[in-house]
């Protein structure tokens, strides 16, 4: 047996690196042959219990060495090939970078942009104004009457509530970005060329058509001698630079009781050509958005002389846009942050 042990012994010292020339799977196989459950150590500490008592001590040294140095070839071996498999994986040169996945804009964003964007082009800056507002900027200093349903409960979130419906001083949240229109005249003095997008809140049920958080962008031009064919001539730039050269407008009288007279446009249908189809509900056009000259009140109320100047001003939602732009058919894929939805809008900047 102490033959044997001292041959193991030799064996294990004569093995060098360089026999595990690839892979971990040939340390195992040296750590199997000498420390695995059949391997060569249990063999030998077998034959050790029915040696003689007298030959236990040396035998028993000679088999722990034989151990330790088994034990510590494989650790040897064991970070040669790590070391190896780390420094081949470091200096590859020729392997394929890591690619990170770059983030990409909403695609309300993209559209907000864009319509800010056709607009600029035109002149018109980009304003900006509180999504906390209070009842005297989103509706009061917008010819609203006093008993106007916009104002209820129904439409409105109500942050701070005054209980004398005479006395409007609510705390609100926007229920559109015609708000802005007010701060800005407020602030600036016409000639006034300027595009406010922004997020509004109305109290309404989500589904695919409606939903409590949206997005507008208010268009508001302030100055002498601006006339509704200015107006038209505006919208109908927009319309083609955001739907297309081929695309058509009609206006068609509405109310609103900021704008006098107010109107409603709206563009050919950019799906069937204006035939008719199941987006345009067969009629060949799409409605996107209110508009108007601005009401003599609402300039004199923000201190504008409505004698000297008029102007126009237009909303529009941007996820209808959105919609009709990419045909998206379900509000809610806007708020609900799928992979798989914002992902097709990846290559759009
Ligand atoms: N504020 C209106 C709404 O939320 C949209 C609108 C209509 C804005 C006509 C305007 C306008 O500036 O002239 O429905």
């Amino acid at each position: 047996m102490k033959t044997e042990i001292l041959e193991y012994i030799k064996e294990i010292q004569e093995t060098h690196i360089e026999k595990f020339k690839d892979t971990a799977a040939e340390v195992e196989q040296f750590r199997i042959k000498f420390l695995g459950k059949n391997g060569v150590m249990n063999q030998l500490f077998e034959q050790f219990k029915s040696i003689p008592n007298d030959q236990k001590k040396e035998m028993g040294q000679a088999l722990n060495q034989l151990k330790t140095a088994a034990q510590q070839k494989i650790e040897e071996f064991k970070s040669y090939v790590e070391s190896k498999e780390e420094s081949s994986h470091l200096h590859d040169l020729t392997m394929p970078t890591d690619f990170s996945d770059l983030g990409s804009r909403h695609v309300l964003s993209v559209v907000m942009n864009e319509i800010s964007e056709i607009f600029s082009r035109i002149g018109f800056t980009v304003a900006d104004g509180p999504e906390i507002e209070d009842d005297y900027h989103v509706f009061t200093a917008l010819n609203f009457a006093l008993d106007h349903p916009a104002r209820d409960m129904q439409d409105t979130f109500f942050i701070e509530k005054e209980p004398d419906v005479n006395k409007p001083t609510d705390v609100l949240l926007r229920t559109h970005t015609s708000s802005v229109q007010v701060r800005v005249m407020e602030h600036q003095k016409p000639p006034i060329r300027v595009i406010m997008p922004g997020r509004v809140f109305r109290n309404e049920a989500i589904s695919a058509r409606a939903h409590c958080i949206f997005h507008q962008v208010e268009g508001l031009y302030i100055d002498k001698k601006v006339s509704f064919a200015d107006l038209k001539q505006t919208l109908l730039y927009f319309a083609k630079e955001m739907f297309g050269e081929q695309t058509q407008i009609r206006l068609r009288p509405s109310y609103f009781p900021f704008t006098e007279p107010s109107a409603e446009m709206d563009i050919s249908c950019n799906i069937c050509g204006g035939k008719g189809c199941n987006i345009c509900k067969g009629t060949g056009w799409l409605e996107i958005l209110g508009c108007g000259m601005v009401d003599p009140n609402v300039l004199e109320q923000s201190g504008i002389d409505s004698k000297e100047y008029s102007g126009f001003a237009f909303g529009m939602g941007v996820e209808r846009m959105a919609m009709l732009k990419y045909q998206i058919r379900d509000l809610r894929l806007y708020f609900e942050n799928d992979l798989r939805f914002l992902k097709q809008f990846e290559s759009i900047i």
